[in-house]
């Protein structure tokens, strides 16, 4: 991967802008560079290797050299996006279980939020950034990060929190560039629809363990109950006997896991 590949691959998409580095801190925390320089949108920042990924709730995330994707990209969202943030994470999500079924023919499901499973193990995992100038919002950053080889799996894979990686599951090696540029091409077909009844259904429809037990963990609280679905802003929904429960933040753990196999870095569950 090099940045003239880049550029020929993305020739026929409106990308208006590409970065790419064979190693960086965070393809991220580039973007958000990008975002307080003005950069248009949409930008692609790209990285073979980063030494500070970043994953949800400030946890590492790990992208070895020619194993992963590891990408991002800077939207200025529009006004009628723009009480819909939080869906920017599912579009992401949305669009890698598209191409990957398209494409491989995998069958993907998304652990509320947005990580994407095949097989109950994580594949992939998304932490989208809003970048406000007081109350003005000025971009999101998607960031998407996905295990291609074993090569991108955490050393201590913990049985209890599985990743995988898309070549264990695949009989032939995987085109990063071209799987790059289908899940781009994704993301911004799918961002007209985002919030949509067929957007929501879609992404509903992909929603890993539905109708059991969860716990969702947020700092020090915990909140137990049946995964129904989400409302049409992409919180979770529970059941606890008569109660419904709203969700808006947290990592889901299914029941009944004990609290010290949490593991450090977040390419795993
Ligand atoms: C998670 O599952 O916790 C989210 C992981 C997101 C990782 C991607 S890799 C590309 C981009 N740059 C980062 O520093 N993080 C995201």
């Amino acid at each position: 991967m090099d940045l003239n590949c880049l550029k020929a691959a993305f020739a026929q998409l409106p990308v208006a802008h590409i970065d790419y580095f064979d190693s960086i801190d965070s393809t991220n925390s580039h973007a958000l560079k990008l975002a307080d320089l003005g950069v248009p949108e949409p930008a692609l920042v790209v990285a073979d290797t980063q030494t500070s990924g970043r994953g949800r709730m400030n946890r590492r995330w790990i992208t070895n050299p020619g194993s992963a994707l590891a990408f991002s990209l800077l939207l200025h969202p529009k006004p009628e996006e723009q009480s819909r943030l939080q869906l920017f994470s599912a579009l992401a999500s949305l669009a890698v279980c598209k191409v990957l079924l398209n494409t491989y023919q995998l069958n993907t499901q998304i652990k509320w939020p947005n990580d994407i499973l095949i097989d109950r193990k994580k594949t992939a995992g998304i932490l989208s950034e809003a970048v406000w100038s007081g109350d003005h919002l000025q971009a999101v950053v998607i960031g998407v990060g996905l295990n291609v080889t074993r090569g991108a799996l955490p050393q201590q894979n913990d049985l209890q929190f599985p990743a995988t990686c898309l070549e264990d599951h695949l009989s032939e090696p995987v085109d990063r560039v071209d799987l790059l540029v289908k899940i781009v091409s994704e993301i911004l077909s799918i961002r007209d629809s985002l919030g949509t009844e067929t957007f929501m259904q879609d992404y509903n429809r992909r929603l890993a363990f539905h109708g059991e037990q969860v716990r969702i963990i947020m700092g020090e609280s915990i909140t137990v109950g049946r995964l129904t679905g989400t409302d049409p802003l992409g919180n979770l929904i529970l059941t606890a006997g008569d109660d419904e429960l709203v969700i808006s933040a947290g990592d889901l753990h299914l029941r009944p896991e004990p609290a010290e196999n949490i593991q450090a870095d977040s390419n795993g569950l």
